[in-house]
């Protein structure tokens, strides 16, 4: 995923721009780059691979001092990784930076090309460069305006114009950008992170606004140039939320932080031993009156839904439709005014999610955002808001957050059968207190480090493995698998247990891992069946189970004992 940094003030801009950057890495990215206005003139300096990479040329002597400019890291689409295809994309008269997809970037060349421009790169980026060149007489907020006219997609720019030193424009259509505020400077950035370092205040840009930045001042116009007021945010991640604090990677620490971000989660929400969700603008006359509940998301968020489909048909009886926001978005979906849609994101910003909110809305049903980010698009946008209190989330692999998101659907799913008749209040009482304790026993399960070490260490040769369960095992682990192929690159599919002997056992092979998950105990015996079927076919099987039988079947790898999150759906019976 790229990221983009600008800065505008009195510093040396390399500097800043290259810190901001390497606040941004976590995302991924395989080249970067900076353009700096020098002396009236724009000087570039791109570099495929890490960030050392670029540093190094800059103080090989491509080195340039500059006060204002643009920095970009770079996750390949549009073309290979390269040190052409990488950002910052321009000329002697304009350069810019650009996350997110130009979708009409071909129809765009080629009528460039029969105004006679020649292109370098593959990039998509590389056309809106050059369109804004095409239009660019002067005036760099009428060029924008009417580059925006054109392109399709989604997508965020940063822009620098020779004639303009001292002035960062910058422009959005649903991926994210913020403008941050500090003494004396700004800045634009993809990501908080970027310039928490500088400042906690920022705007968030919206779809079609344009910021135009100075040292001493942004403006906001929208697109007939009209000037908008907005409203400014305060971060309130500190610089620690942003940086390891002795852990190896990010996503470690994001681990470790699951028992404090669930805590923080739930506290606000209970109120004498019950869910308490009016503050979210859920009173309970309007949570009463929904025929049908869709769940939409994207990636990890998607499978927090899940799990919220197997706990809410369960407890309220309601049927509950998980959709891909992607595919939902284009699937014409039957909704009505007496469907709730509930919309789960951590960042709030994630592009399809937010198409598939504001359809839900445009077909009048009632939209709940489970959100991560304060005042992001998506819980701007939504009726009615429930904040999950993760904290800063910045590892690309979703740990936490995912936490707090099945901790928050088991804790509304509660609240909907309490409401709706299905439980009692002590029935209710009795489940929230024990949603109320997962943060110890996750607390405990941390400790087993090298419990959790040994698997990894049988796991990491295999070329290829399953998880299989039932239920909410198998909700649970198409997470396991999405982060397994996400983290290792090892394939991984996650398989409805029951399912497997339609097809699937066939790929089985000798000494294949299996991870098998048996955490329910009205479905323990169907799974161990299961687990029987691949171990009779050479798996080597890693059990995950809360569930004390004898009927367990021997030799297995490893079994591990665990009562966790999914364990809940027990109490249900
Ligand atoms: C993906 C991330 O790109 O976006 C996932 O890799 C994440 O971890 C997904 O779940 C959706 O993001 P969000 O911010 O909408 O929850």
């Amino acid at each position: 995923m790229c990221g983009i940094v600008g800065y505008v003030g009195n510093k040396d801009c390399t500097e800043v721009l290259i810190d901001g950057l390497s606040k941004l890495e976590y995302r991924g990215y395989d080249s970067a780059g900076i353009s700096v206005l020098e002396n009236g003139c724009i000087r570039t300096v791109k570099a495929q691979g890490k960030l050392k990479n670029l540093e190094d040329k800059i103080s090989a002597g491509e080195c340039f001092k500059g006060t204002c400019g643009i920095g970009h890291t770079r996750w390949a689409t549009h073309g290979e990784p390269s040190d052409i295809n990488a950002h910052p994309h321009g000329n002697a008269i304009l350069s810019i930076v650009h996350n997110g997809i130009i979708e009409n970037y071909m129809d765009i060349k080629e009528s460039l090309k029969n105004d006679g421009y020649t292109f370098e790169s593959q990039t998509d980026t590389e056309i809106a460069a050059k369109l804004l060149d095409y239009y660019y007489k002067g005036d760099p907020v009428e060029a924008i305006i009417h580059v925006l006219g054109e392109v399709r997609g989604s997508f965020a720019l940063g822009i620098v114009f020779k004639d303009f030193e001292d002035t960062i424009f910058a422009v959005r259509k649903e991926s994210p950008l913020i403008v941050g505020v500090g003494d004396g400077e700004n800045f634009i950035a993809s990501d908080v992170p970027a310039i928490l370092k500088y400042t906690k205040k920022y705007y968030l840009l919206e779809s079609d606004e344009l910021a135009i930045l100075k040292k001493d001042s942004v403006e906001f116009l929208d697109l007939h140039r009209n000037t908008i007021e907005k409203e400014i945010q305060v971060a309130d991640w500190d610089m620690e939320a942003a940086e390891k604090c002795g852990y190896e990677h990010f996503m470690l620490k994001e681990i470790h932080e699951q028992p404090n971000a669930i805590k923080n989660t739930l506290s606000p929400r209970i109120k004498n031993g019950l869910p308490y969700l009016d503050g979210c603008g859920l009173d309970d006359e309007t949570l009463k009156n929904f025929n049908n509940i869709f769940i939409v998301a994207c990636g990890t968020a998607m499978h927090a839904g899940v799990v919220g489909k197997y706990v809410i048909e369960e407890l309220v009886r309601i049927p509950v439709t998980v959709d891909i926001a992607s595919e939902f978005r284009y699937r014409n979906p039957i909704i009505t005014e007496k469907d709730l849609v509930i919309i789960i994101s951590q960042s709030g910003e994630t592009a399809d999610t937010l198409a598939a909110l504001k359809l839900a809305k445009k077909q009048g049903a009632k939209t709940l955002a489970v959100v991560n980010v304060v005042g992001s698009s998506i819980a701007r946008e939504a009726d009615m808001v429930i904040y999950t209190h993760a904290g800063l989330e910045i590892s690309v692999a979703s740990t936490k957050a995912y936490s707090v998101q099945v901790a928050v659907m088991y804790l509304l799913a509660f609240k909907l059968a309490l409401i709706n008749d299905k439980i009692t209040e002590d029935a209710c009482r009795n489940y929230t207190n024990q949603l109320f304790e997962i943060p110890s026993v996750i607390s405990a399960y941390l400790e087993e480090k090298e419990q959790l070490q040994f698997i990894a260490s049988k796991l990491v040769n295999a070329d290829s493995l399953l998880f299989i369960g039932r239920g909410l095992d198998y909700a649970m682990s198409m997470e396991g698998s999405l982060k397994l192929k996400e983290i290792s690159y090892i394939h991984s599919e996650a398989y409805p247990a029951g399912e497997l002997k339609h097809g699937t056992i066939s790929l089985i092979t000798e000494n294949m891992p299996v991870i098998a998950v048996a955490t329910q105990k009205s479905l323990f015996e169907k799974t161990i069946s299961n687990i029987k079927e691949v171990k009779a076919r050479g798996a080597n099987v890693i059990l995950l189970s809360s569930c004390d039988s004898k009927t367990k079947p021997g030799m297995m790898l490893l079994i591990i004992e665990l009562t966790f999150l999914v364990q809940m759906i027990c109490l249900c019976h």
